[in-house]
Formats: structure tokens, C-alpha cells, sequence
């Protein structure tokens, strides 16, 4: 049997700094998610995505990882594009929306201030991104949105960090067997600037799935 899935407080204290935002969020939104954002999809996907960390007025509000954000928009489009999921996406948790052999998380599962979590809230939130992995029995494949997500899950897969580098685009085979697919972050900074297009973003996926049948 796969290792049970991580069990992640609402409440969860790893990081004083998320805890005040946080805290004060709740009084701010009483009506947001304002928690640990849980990952969505079957943990029987063969592939899993992790995004960097919750953002504001998306997953940090809605509770669902990308949804209701800008970056949710052309990482939703693109995986019903490639069958990865199937229904509509509606920018809300209830839109019935279904994930297809393929899972969503973060690399940091609270909102961070200005969207950027520092080293040791990084670090803290990695433990629950090694047990995801290791409760996934069929994965096969890892999409890094983003430098910080790529190091993240190098270091859940017992690698170093820095052990091989980010590039859009580039597969790296990691040591127990699983491929690790990079792409720039589908963020609303990173689309306006075009430092990632859509078409950059379907390739990553078109590569990916080439590799997985
Ligand atoms: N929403 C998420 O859940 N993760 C991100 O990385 C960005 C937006």
C-alpha cells in the first residue's frame, strides 16, 4: 500500500510569518479558504503538477490550487485541451470540473506575501510535497511550474536543489525513475511579458504526454 497522503492542518503552524498573514486575512475575508490550499485530483494520476504557492484572490480564496486566478485560466484551458481534465472551468470550486490521471499541488501550500515564499517556508512546506509523491503509486511524470516548484520536488526526490537546472521546456530524468517536465510559471507577470506563451505552455504538455503513452 502507498504511504498515506500528507495531513495538513488548517491550522498548520510550520511558518510564523504565513501564520500572521494568514491570521489577519481571516479577520480581513472571513469568508475566504484563508488555509493550507489541499491538492486537487486523484492521487492515482500518472502525472502531478506543482505550482509555486496560493495566490491572493485565486486558491487562497477559493481553496482549489489555480482557481480563480489569473494563472488558473491558461493552466485549466490547457489541460482540457490535452484531455488532462474534462467539464468547465468556472473559476470556482463547484464547477464540477474533473482532473483526468493528474493531480495539482504547490510547492507552498499558504499564501505567501507578494506571492513569494522565503527559504524556510520553502523548506518547512516541502516534507507534505515528499509525501504526496511517495502516496502517488502510479505517478509518472512532474510538470515544475517554475524555478521554485523545480527545486522543490528535487529535494522531495532526495536531490539536491540545485542538481539540475531549470530551463522551459527541458525533461529531466530524476533518479528514482520519474520525469520532471520544466515550465516558466503560467503567471500573470510571465503571460503579459511574454516571457511564456500559450503556445510555449501546450508544448510542455504536448512533450510531456509524447513521452507518457
Ligand atoms: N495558484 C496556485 O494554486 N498556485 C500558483 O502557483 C499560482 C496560483
Amino acid at each position: 500500500m502507498a504511504p498515506a497522503l500528507p495531513s495538513v492542518s488548517r491550522d498548520c503552524t510550520l511558518c510564523p510569518r504565513l501564520v500572521t498573514f494568514r491570521n489577519d486575512l481571516r479577520i480581513a475575508e472571513p469568508d475566504w479558504h484563508n488555509a493550507p490550499v489541499p491538492s486537487f485530483g486523484s492521487p492515482e494520476a500518472k502525472l502531478l503538477i506543482v505550482g509555486l504557492a496560493p495566490g491572493m484572490h485565486g486558491a487562497n480564496r477559493t481553496g482549489r490550487p489555480f482557481t480563480g486566478d489569473w494563472a488558473g485560466d491558461l493552466l485549466y484551458a490547457t489541460l482540457l485541451k490535452y484531455g488532462l481534465a474534462t467539464g468547465e472551468y468556472k473559476e470556482d470550486p463547484n464547477d464540477g470540473l474533473t482532473l483526468v490521471d493528474c493531480r495539482i499541488t504547490n510547492a507552498v501550500r499558504c499564501l505567501p506575501p507578494e506571492n513569494k515564499p522565503v527559504g524556510q517556508e520553502i523548506n518547512s512546506c516541502g516534507k507534505f510535497l515528499a509525501q504526496e509523491i511517495a502516496a502517488m503509486p502510479k505517478l509518472k511524470a512532474i510538470v515544475a511550474l517554475g524555478t521554485v516548484a523545480h527545486g522543490a520536488i528535487l529535494v522531495a526526490n532526495g536531490e539536491k536543489r540545485g542538481a539540475r537546472k531549470f530551463a522551459h521546456g527541458a525533461q529531466h530524468g530524476l533518479t528514482n525513475g520519474l520525469l520532471l517536465a520544466d515550465s516558466y510559471h503560467c503567471s500573470r507577470y510571465n503571460t503579459n511579458t511574454g516571457r511564456l506563451t500559450e503556445p510555449m505552455f501546450h508544448a510542455v504538455f504536448e512533450g510531456l504526454l509524447a513521452r507518457l503513452v
